[in-house]
């Protein structure tokens, strides 16, 4: 049976690399897994404590966390600022940590991120797996997929067009099958 995958990636850029490669993974895919892509990040006011209760969430957020409970597993799609995660998706993070029964508990979770230079986004995982250790998501830690230079890995329409990439996602995406079962 398909495994249903939420995606939570991109920037908040129009072409950003990171949803071009999002997108690119409901073709990869697409004899294994069903996705959906969350990369409205403008939906999220900055979080503050202040403005919400144990009842009171901005319905986005209630919406992503029901779509993370109803998934099998969740892939976070990120470029990387300044060594590290871009701050709409920690404030992203940081709203769905304090839901109710935190929905990325024991989650089942792969990393992908691409940037323009040589390491693809390398430093940005690891600070978004330090993140993960704390809400207790099951993350995956091979295969990895670091897009590099990613300007040179995609066509205008946002279609991947190296064949190594799309390999190696077919490869993590085979190894994230197997490990949600786990
Ligand atoms: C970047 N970029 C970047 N790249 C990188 O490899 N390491 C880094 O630390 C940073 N830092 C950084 C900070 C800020 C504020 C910006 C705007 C950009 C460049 C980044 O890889 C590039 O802009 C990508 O295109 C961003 O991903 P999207 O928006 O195309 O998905």
């Amino acid at each position: 049976m398909k495994k249903n995958i939420f995606i939570i990636g991109g920037s908040l850029r129009k072409k950003s690399y990171n949803k071009f490669l999002a997108s690119n993974l409901i073709e990869i895919g697409k004899n294994d897994f069903n996705f959906e892509i969350f990369s409205d990040f403008n939906l999220l006011p900055m979080y503050n404590t202040d403005d919400h209760s144990e009842n009171d969430w901005p319905s986005a957020l209630l919406e992503i966390g029901d779509k993370i409970k109803n998934a099998d597993g969740v892939i976070f799609i990120t470029p990387e600022y300044n060594f590290s995660v871009p701050g709409y998706l920690k404030n992203c993070i940081d709203w769905i940590s304090r839901l109710p029964n935190q929905p990325l508990d024991k989650k089942p979770v792969c990393i992908q991120s691409a940037s323009l230079g040589p390491l693809g986004g390398a430093r940005v995982q690891y600070h978004l797996r330090q993140i993960l250790v704390f809400l207790n998501a099951r993350v995956m830690n091979k295969n990895e997929i670091f897009v590099t230079f990613a300007k040179t890995k995609f066509d205008e329409t946002g279609k991947l067009i190296d064949e190594q990439t799309i390999n190696f996602i077919k490869d993590q995406l085979n190894g994230f099958k197997i490990f949600i079962n786990e």
